[in-house]
């Protein structure tokens, strides 16, 4: 079977909401591909008008993207899969690059949806694509050739970091890459809330929570110091940082964390099930 090669991708979604937006106004924003090579579909034109306006193709027949594009994602709500599943299936072949981003929806469910065999890629991705910061994990079926998982890195990579996992890990790659910027939203906006109490106005205080959080991430990645480090390095004795922190310790501030991510990854797994 001939490899796809970057230069001959045409690059489908079938969905084209928030994530399918994050992802593929990401890819062009790289200058990966143009937009003329992007093609979305979706029963209403809520979402495509976006796509439009950036000099994307758009229609409302989900076949029409799949018969036309051999990189397709597949990016609906996860209780649309069976049925896009069962629309589509005449229009895959054993050459098409299928790559889901649906929560929950594991390769099998395609597969046995499709009942042809054809390259499937399982992607957790996060919205930070759409500005280059995205973090996704994958996982592949085994018609996933090597060159076609270069060409799935390649993607990824370019907006942002991605890495392959093993497919039972793929709830917790969902909430690990696709909700934790969730949680750091909710924590921006409770510091902004902190900062505005004490007296910042609501913009600046805004401002200097998303800086803060570009700020503590690169320091993680550019010193390669553990967090614990960077932490300790800003608390001087009896200061006023080590006094905030107690605070947070005494509000469960952690425990808060750490049971963010795994209710999160129960509830995919339960949601996996049924
Ligand atoms: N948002 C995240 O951070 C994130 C992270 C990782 C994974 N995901 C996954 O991404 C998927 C989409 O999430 P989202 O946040 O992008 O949702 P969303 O903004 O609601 O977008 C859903 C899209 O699916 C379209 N759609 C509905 N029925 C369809 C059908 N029968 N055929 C084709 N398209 C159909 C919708 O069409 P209209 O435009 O007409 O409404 C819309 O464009 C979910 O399965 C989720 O698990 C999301």
């Amino acid at each position: 079977m001939p490899e796809l090669e970057l230069e001959h991708v045409q690059l489908g979604f079938v969905g084209a909401g928030n994530m399918a937006q994050a992802m593929a106004f990401g890819f062009v924003k790289t200058g990966l591909l143009t937009a003329d090579r992007v093609f979305a579909s979706a029963p209403s034109d809520r979402n495509l008008v976006k796509w439009r306006a950036k000099g994307m193709k758009t229609t409302n027949d989900n076949r029409e993207v799949v018969r036309t594009c051999n990189m397709v994602f597949l990016a609906c709500k996860p209780y649309q899969l069976g049925d896009v599943l069962a629309e589509i299936k005449g229009e895959i072949s054993e050459d098409k690059l299928l790559l889901s981003v649906i929560a929950g929806m594991d390769i099998s469910f395609i597969e046995n949806n499709l009942g042809v065999k054809c390259k499937v890629v399982w992607v957790m991705p996060s919205t930070p694509c759409l500005v280059l910061a995205g973090v996704s994990s994958y996982c592949c079926n085994d018609a996933v050739s090597k060159s076609d998982k270069q060409l799935v890195e390649l993607f990824l990579c370019k907006v942002g970091m991605c890495f392959e996992i093993q497919e039972r890990l793929m709830n917790a790659g969902a909430i690990c890459c696709g909700a934790v910027p969730a949680f750091l939203f909710t924590a921006a906006d409770a510091l902004a809330d902190g900062s505005v109490k004490v007296g910042l106005q609501r913009d600046l205080a805004l401002k200097i929570a998303a800086h803060n959080l570009i700020g503590a991430g690169k320091m993680m990645l550019e010193t390669g110091l553990h967090p614990a480090q960077l932490k300790d390095n800003i608390c001087s004795p009896n200061g006023a940082t080590i006094c905030g922190i107690h605070a947070l310790e005494k509000g469960g501030f952690r425990d808060c964390l750490i049971s963010a991510i795994e209710d999160g990854v129960q509830r995919a797994e339960r949601m996996s099930k049924d």
